[in-house]
């Protein structure tokens, strides 16, 4: 969508960059001419990453933290990847990440908040500490990262940008997934008040807000069997179908640039209007065209009828 050199000379950090959405948008950003550090906990999916991603855009010499010390000449880096492993419910890890990309890098312009963990179960079912797990990872993850780098902004004059990935039911709520409910809630509400609070600083925080983007992390631990047989995602989205990994990257890579100057503290859905069918009478699209005749011709005479009382 973006042209080739859209985000030339910015470097962004995109945590969970190894996988599904993450490596998705990583490999856009990349295409457009940013510098991106992909970091998550394991460092050989990482690795892995960048140097697919690196072989893709016609670059052998992957910069990832455990292969450094290659080629000096890459110094220039622009459009260069960077692996740095990072479990981003720790902060002295995520300063790593900050510092390896300054190092190589320069400066830091973006973060894509875009790790997470979630399952799909019964709430009662849950321990405390399985209830833990998904908000450190999701929130308490997107906070820590946030913090830092916004600091390191702040200090430094730098009008950085925060994507924040969410998900629909951050603001509808939903049942089984209420760990990653909660924590996507309270990670949408600091985008809004970090929006309001750091705008003077020139710092612009967003979220995009997914329907249903097939990554084997989502789907092994939301719509797992007997689940999958049971449930069709796509029988509930107006546009009857699942969404594609290059529009999110589109949406992702126009809010990382500075093409979204102006947009702030918003939220952008991209769910194919899955959330729309919240709407009362949204459902009907199963309603034959002979049976709304007949519809009509009775709601035709109730009205007759009122007419006569
Ligand atoms: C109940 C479960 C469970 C399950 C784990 N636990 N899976 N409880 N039902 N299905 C419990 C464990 O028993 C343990 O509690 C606690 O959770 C922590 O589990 P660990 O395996 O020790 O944690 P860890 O190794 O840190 O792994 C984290 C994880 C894992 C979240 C459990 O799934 C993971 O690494 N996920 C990362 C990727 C991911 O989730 N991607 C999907 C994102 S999709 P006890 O008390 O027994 O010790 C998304 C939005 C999708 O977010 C929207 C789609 C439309
Ligand atoms: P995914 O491939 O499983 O991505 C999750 C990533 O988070 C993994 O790369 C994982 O890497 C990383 N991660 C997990 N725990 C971490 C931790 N403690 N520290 C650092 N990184 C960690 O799933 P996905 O579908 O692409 O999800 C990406 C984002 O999109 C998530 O925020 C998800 O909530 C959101 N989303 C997805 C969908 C969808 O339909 N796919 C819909 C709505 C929202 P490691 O295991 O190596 O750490």
């Amino acid at each position: 969508m973006l042209r080739d050199d859209a985000l030339k000379g910015k470097t962004i950090i995109v945590t969970g960059g190894g996988t599904g959405l993450g490596k998705s948008i990583s490999r856009y950003l990349l295409q457009l001419g940013a510098n991106v550090t992909i970091c998550s906990r394991r460092q050989h999916v990482i690795d892995e990453t960048a140097k697919e991603l690196m072989a893709e855009i016609g670059r052998s010499n992957v910069l990832g933290a455990s292969v450094l010390g290659g080629d000096s000449s890459q110094n220039d880096a622009s459009g260069s990847v960077l692996a740095v492993p990072c479990d981003v419910r720790n902060p002295l890890e995520i300063e790593n990440v900050m510092a390896k990309t300054i190092e190589q890098f320069g400066r830091i312009d973006g973060l894509l908040n875009n790790s997470a963990g979630n399952f799909i179960s019964p709430t009662e079912r849950l321990s405390y500490k399985a209830f833990d797990t998904i908000v450190d990872i999701v929130l308490r993850g997107t906070y820590y990262f946030t913090l830092a780098v916004g600091k390191y902004w702040i200090e430094n004059k730098i009008p950085g940008t925060v994507l924040n990935i969410s998900t629909t039911y951050a603001t509808t709520g939903s049942g089984y997934v209420v760990p990653s409910a909660v924590a996507k809630g309270g990670a949408l509400i600091m985008t809004k008040s970090l929006a309001a609070e750091w705008g003077k600083y020139g710092i612009r925080l967003n979220a995009i807000a997914p329907g249903p983007f097939p990554t084997k992390g989502a789907w092994d631990r939301l719509f797992p069997e007997p689940l999958a047989s049971l449930m069709d995602p796509t029988s509930r989205i107006p546009l009857h179908r699942v969404g594609e990994h290059g529009e999110l990257a589109n949406l992702a890579a126009f809010l990382l640039s500075d093409y979204s100057g102006y947009i702030t503290g918003e939220s952008i859905t991209i769910d194919g209007g899955e959330v729309l069918m919240a709407g009362e009478f949204s459902h009907l699209e199963k309603v034959t065209n002979e049976q709304w005749d007949e519809i009509g011709k009775t709601i035709k005479q109730a009205n007759k009828e009122s007419k006569k009382e």
